[in-house]
């Protein structure tokens, strides 16, 4: 429903703001107004949606503290094609801006030649290009988060309760038998997660023995179905799933709940995200524990940096790493602390 009333909301805007910057041609790229054009893999992506509402409410700070600012939000439903050409759209509608959540992260050289072509700054988000990529121009930013701090993170979750809860090792055999729940092949925080979790599970002692994997695309009714089959393939003896995101991991329950298993049968299951359908299962302790991915953070710096790099003000500001890079960090949420993280969460 949220969701629903976001796109719904959107596309208001995105309307209002075209015929905007369709009138105000004349004066596009001034340097004191901000017109920034995004355009994002997909709009069922959860996490995506919930950050560009963040992104739109930083915005409206900006605003009230007196900058021009206008927003498209374009999506690319999962075709690069149809991203490289809504990013010259988005050029010639006037955006003087750009932020790219690319649908392929290493295809990003036709919209870069485009943006440089008409001297468009590109802050990349939550997708990052390769590096070579980011070298092609010096007006490429990337914002987003340490995919290995989140799977090391997530591993410390599940050593922790592993070592505080010896229910979670239902069969009894000091081994934990585990599943995981994996993003889109080729994305850095589908891969990358998955083996530093292990590795950090390894690492605090826990025993492992992995069942099996499936690929779910971040889609939690993917990842429903994907768990159906691991499950009738290894019954009750899955103990532990690690899914790559919250919407992942609660497709995993939907499975055991649509199995008609009881509480004491699940095995613990843990998250990467805090969107907020992630929180509120860690608060009814239906998730072990979620990953807080700081989306709030990443706008915030998005924003920060669109209106910097339009206006000219200071970059140093930003603390971008090697002048190019902004990573916000993860934090740990269990039901010790997800109430507090709630409370902040308001919108
Ligand atoms: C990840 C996030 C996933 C999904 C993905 C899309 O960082 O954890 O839920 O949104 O990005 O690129």
């Amino acid at each position: 429903m949220k969701m629903k009333k976001m796109l719904a909301s959107g596309l208001v805007l995105c309307i209002s703001i075209q015929l905007l910057c369709a009138c105000g041609k004349a004066e596009q790229n001034t340097a004191e107004k901000v017109h920034i054009g995004v355009t994002y893999y997909d709009q069922s992506d959860t996490f995506l949606g919930e950050l560009l509402t963040d992104f739109k409410e930083q915005l409206k700070k900006c605003e009230r503290d007196g900058l021009e600012t206008s927003v498209i939000i374009q999506d690319a439903g999962g075709s690069q094609k149809t991203q490289n050409d809504q990013v010259k759209e988005l050029i010639d509608a006037g955006c003087n801006v750009l932020c790219v959540n690319l649908v392929d992260r290493s295809d990003p050289s036709e919209i870069i030649d485009l943006a440089r072509e008409y001297d468009v700054p590109i802050i990349f988000f939550n997708r990052e290009p390769v590096a070579e990529d980011m070298m092609q121009w010096d007006k490429l930013y990337y914002v987003g988060a340490y995919a290995r701090q989140s799977g090391q993170m997530q591993g410390e979750l599940a050593a922790d309760l592993i070592k505080a809860d010896s229910r979670v090792d239902r069969n009894k055999d000091g081994r934990i038998q585990y599943v995981v729940l994996e993003g889109e092949p080729g994305h850095q925080d589908a891969i990358i997660r998955t083996e530093t979790a292990v590795e950090s599970l390894r690492e605090n002692g826990i025993v492992l023995e992995k069942k099996g994997y499936q690929i779910a695309n971040w889609n939690r009714a993917q990842a429903q179905n994907r768990m159906e089959q691991m499950i009738s393939q290894y019954k009750n003896d899955i103990e532990l799933v690690l899914a790559n995101n919250d919407d992942m991991a609660l497709g995993a329950l939907d499975a055991y709940k649509k199995l008609n298993y009881t509480e004491t049968n699940l095995p613990v299951v843990f998250g990467i995200d805090g969107t907020d359908v992630g929180l509120e299962a860690v608060a009814g302790q239906r998730l072990a524990g979620t990953v807080y991915n700081d989306k709030e953070g990443q706008a915030e710096a998005m924003a920060k940096l669109a209106e910097v790099l339009v206006t000219g003000g200071d970059i140093e500001e930003i603390g971008l790493t090697n002048e190019r890079y902004c990573y916000l960090p993860y934090f740990k949420v269990t039901i010790d602390n997800v109430e507090e993280v709630l409370e902040n969460n308001i919108r």
